[in-house]
């Protein structure tokens, strides 16, 4: 049985990325943003789990914005990082993991859920981000082999956010049922405010963003049963990529304990924010 032993739900703005490549961490408009997740990098060095599973959505990178599936995942060995129009990001190419992807298949198709099938994949910064904000300093290669699951946040009609709920709570009782690894680390992504066009762009909601932050560990619920709309009215037309949070915290205990979560206005047009549960 495969041990989820955190949840870290994160922004994936690509100015995080590019900051810290161009080495701007320490500058005086991106030191508060880093600072805020200084402690939840140093509680998660130390706890390196077998896999991760990064919940993200492509953003017309890899993926045709012809064929967008509402759930996929990646089954490949290797994971290439995109190049999104300025040259791939100087990260290491992520290595899969294609038994335990194999499984997650056959277990949430089982379960109702027709995931899309990818044997190739280049990820974006949709998911490398995230894996910058939990481990800054990669070297030669990530810390661990990657499962990454794709959600559709960017053309309607997205999957409603108690699907993405339900979808994580399937997700959890595959792991559960699965003895080739031991621990897992699942990474939920996006958000949190923001809309990049339109005649609201540069939109942000602070409150609706630290209601979701808290209830994201207290009443996951209460978020699945906002419709799309609602998190596209409150959080931004973007803002509705905070649904790919909830498949993170479905497959997580009922309860849940908040390590760390931080929050910071602006980066770039969008609010970023972390949270940091492990099961209670
Ligand atoms: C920005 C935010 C995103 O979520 C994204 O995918 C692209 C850009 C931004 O704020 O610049
Ligand atoms: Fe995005």
């Amino acid at each position: 049985m495969a041990e989820v032993i955190w949840g870290l739900g994160t922004s994936h703005v690509p100015s995080i990325g590019a900051a810290m490549d161009r080495g701007l961490t320490t500058d005086p408009r991106w030191k508060p943003l880093f600072d805020g997740y200084a402690p939840a990098r140093e509680w998660l060095a130390g706890r390196i789990p077998d896999v991760a599973i990064v919940i993200y959505n492509d953003h017309a990178n890899g993926l045709d914005l012809d064929v967008v599936p509402t759930f996929g995942i990646g089954t490949a060995e290797r994971y290439a990082v995109a190049d999104e129009g300025y040259g791939p990001r100087p990260v290491p190419d992520v290595v899969g993991a294609p038994e335990l992807s194999l499984h997650l298949v056959e277990q949430l198709v089982d379960a109702g859920f027709d995931l899309t099938v990818f044997q190739e994949l280049d990820v974006d910064h949709g998911l490398t981000v995230p894996l910058s904000v939990w481990t800054p300093e990669p070297g030669g290669a990530w810390p661990c082999p990657v499962v990454p699951l794709l959600v559709n946040v960017i053309q309607y009609p997205q999957p409603t956010a108690a699907r993405c709920y339900a979808l994580g709570q399937a997700l959890g009782r595959a792991l559960a049922v699965y003895d080739g690894v031991r621990t897992v680390g699942i990474l939920g992504t996006g958000g949190m405010s923001h809309q990049l066009a339109g005649s609201r762009a540069g939109f942000i909601n602070s409150e609706f963003d630290h209601m979701f932050l808290d209830a994201i560990e207290r009443d996951p619920a209460a978020l699945a049963a906002l419709s799309r709309q609602d998190y596209i009215r409150q959080a931004g037309s973007e803002g509705i990529e905070l649904v790919m949070w909830l498949i993170m915290r479905g497959a997580m205990n009922e309860r849940v304990r908040t390590v760390h979560s931080t929050y910071f206005v602006p980066a770039s047009n969008t609010a970023a924010g972390l949270a940091l549960l492990e099961n209670a």
